[in-house]
This record gives structure tokens, sequence and C-alpha cells, in this order.
């Protein structure tokens, strides 16, 4: 099955983000999020980095491994985080699959739930008045 047709384009939450250019049925797997696959310890610094322009890139896989979508990633890194977003992140192996959580129009921004773990510094703008900070 062919995966649907996505598009990076300027996002009213932040920066870039990737909207739908068809209709997505629940359940449907959207993209990969790829990116070079390091320790979680490896990890540690880069996150930092990133974070300290504003950034994160980095998608924990599981204990042992992460993705570091800055090295090698695809449009997918571009997906805003949303505390009550349309995808669903569903790992096998050790590839991260976006998925859809509900039907998605053409047109609607991608977003999922970043569950970051790490020092929660930027304010989520999901909406006016979400108290998240990823
Ligand atoms: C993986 S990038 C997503 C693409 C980003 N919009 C861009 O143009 O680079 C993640 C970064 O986007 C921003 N971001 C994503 N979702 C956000 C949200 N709901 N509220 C505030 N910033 C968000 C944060 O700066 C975060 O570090
Ligand atoms: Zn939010």
């Amino acid at each position: 099955m062919p995966l649907p047709t996505i598009l990076r384009k300027r996002s009213k939450l932040h920066g870039y983000g990737v909207f739908a250019m068809e209709p997505i049925n629940k359940n449907k797997r959207i993209i990969e999020y790829s990116g070079e696959l390091i320790t979680n310890k490896q990890s540690e610094s880069r996150e930092d980095r990133y974070l300290s322009k504003g950034c994160i890139w980095v998608f924990r896989v599981n204990r042992n491994w992460s993705r570091d979508a800055h090295v090698g990633g695809n449009d997918a890194r571009f997906i805003n985080h949303s505390c009550t977003g349309n995808c669903w992140i569903d790992v096998v192996d050790k590839t991260i699959w976006i998925r859809a959580s509900k039907f998605i129009a053409k047109g609607e921004e991608l977003a999922y739930d970043y569950n970051t773990e790490g020092d929660k510094i930027i304010p989520c703008l999901c909406r006016p008045d979400c108290k998240t900070k990823l």
C-alpha cells in the first residue's frame, strides 16, 4: 500500500509543519520517522546541543536506542507536537512509524504528542491556554 501524500509547509503552530494532501484513514501508516540510529547515551549531548537552539530532533525509540532526525531525517522531522494530535507512534523493532489516530481530512496539519522526557523548556503552542512544556 502506498503511503499517503503529505506536504511540508509553513504552519500556524510553529515554523514548518506537515500537512495531509489527501484524506487519511484512521491507523494508516503515514511516514517513517527516519534518522541516524544512535544509543541513548550518545543522544544526550546531541539533544542538549539541539535544545540550546530551541529544537527537538531526537526521537527516543526504546530503552536503548534513539533516532536523530538532524542526521538523515526526512519530512517526518517537521511534524509538530500537539497535546491533542491526529497521529500516533508505532515502533516496530527500531523503525518508527507515524500513523493516523483518527480520520484526517485533506489539508489538515499532522501532529502527535512528543511525550518529551527532557528539560521541558519549550512552551506548547497547540492551543491558546495550553500549559504543557516540551
Ligand atoms: C521536530 S521540530 C518540528 C518542526 C518545526 N516546526 C520546524 O519548523 O523546525 C520540533 C520543534 O518544533 C517546535 N514545536 C513543535 N510543536 C510545537 C508546539 N506545539 N508548540 C511550540 N513549539 C513547537 C519546537 O521548537 C520543537 O523543538
Ligand atoms: Zn499543548
